[in-house]
């Protein structure tokens, strides 16, 4: 039999599935530790704005995928009212993010913010 032809059908499914495991996982990061605060669909509650605004914002100041990762990941490891593209009225209406720091190791953050961008 031919190898080819017999290979390719699994290289194929293990790309597949493997790229598509991995929107879920980000997916799943996204809704364990950003969701909470940034997708509250009850208005009442009202704890940040939600994430499709902030990249938004943040792709409008860096339309490359790379500085839009290094900016976002700046701010939340250290946020501050420099490192705010929001700005202050947002810090004003909501408070200042606390550190996502140690949240999760950097390198998932990274790929987590790279994920939001492909999203939105
Ligand atoms: C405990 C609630 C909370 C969690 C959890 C949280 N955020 Fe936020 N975030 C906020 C608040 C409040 C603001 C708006 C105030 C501000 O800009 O600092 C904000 C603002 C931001 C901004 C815009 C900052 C600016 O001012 O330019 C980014 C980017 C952001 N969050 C990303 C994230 C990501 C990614 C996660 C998950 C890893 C996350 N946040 C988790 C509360 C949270």
């Amino acid at each position: 039999m031919n190898l080819q032809i017999v290979l390719i059908p699994f290289l194929f499914l293990s790309v597949f599935t493997s790229t598509s495991l991995f929107a879920q996982d980000f997916k799943a990061l996204y809704q364990k530790d950003c969701a909470m605060c940034h997708e509250l669909t009850d208005p009442n509650l009202v704890i940040a704005p939600p994430m499709m605004a902030i990249v938004s914002v943040y792709k409008k100041s860096y339309p490359q995928k790379e500085a839009f990762v290094k900016h976002t990941l700046q701010f939340i490891l250290s946020p501050s009212r420099q490192n705010s593209l929001m700005g202050e009225k947002t810090i004003k209406q909501y408070g200042l993010m606390i550190s996502q720091k140690g949240a999760m190791p950097e390198k998932e953050l990274e790929a987590l913010i790279a994920y939001l961008y492909d999203k939105y």
